[in-house]
């Protein structure tokens, strides 16, 4: 299949890539942008392993086709720390005890950014909802709606 030149902006680089039109968007971070934090579940929409920020909204990165970011602005778990400093939603993960292998949790801490970042003053209620649609096998959900909660006051604070 003839592959295409893309261009993504992913965490401020801009990454040119040639890619098959058939590859996603998750398969083509990390294999061709080598950004492996970017985790693959189900692959098909399902469980939330591979949820990036592009352009502002939250994406099943496997849903997509990379061709169909060409040119859009992409952010992934790699792009949270600021350097040596944690996001405070990586630190309240680590605080509560929200991750225990770790698989799921860049697909949190980003789907967590994306909600964080629109309403910070999210209800309990929906906050558990938009949760409920990635899904973790170890550490049942309590302790990533408290690492969430957490991350929100220190955002707020922070503003
Ligand atoms: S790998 Fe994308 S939703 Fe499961
Ligand atoms: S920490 Fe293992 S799947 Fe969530």
């Amino acid at each position: 299949m003839t592959k295409q030149d893309i261009s993504l902006y992913v965490n401020g680089r801009r990454y040119d890539i040639r890619v098959e039109p058939r590859k996603t968007l998750a398969d083509a971070l990390r294999d061709d942008c080598n950004l492996t934090g970017t985790h693959l579940g189900c692959e098909h929409g399902v469980c939330g392993a591979c949820t990036i920020i592009v352009d502002g909204e939250t994406v099943r990165s496997c849903l997509m086709f990379a061709v169909q970011a060409d040119g859009r602005t992409l952010r992934t778990v790699e792009g949270l720390a600021k350097g040596n400093e944690l996001h405070p939603l990586q630190s309240a993960f680590i605080e509560h005890h929200a991750l225990q292998c770790g698989y799921c949790t860049p697909g949190f801490l980003m789907l967590a950014t994306g909600v964080l970042e629109r309403d910070p003053d999210i209800a309990d209620d929906e906050l558990r909802d938009i949760l409920s649609s990635n899904l973790c096998r170890c550490t049942g959900y309590e302790n990533i709606v408290k690492a969430v909660r957490a991350a929100a006051e220190q955002m707020k604070a922070a503003r």
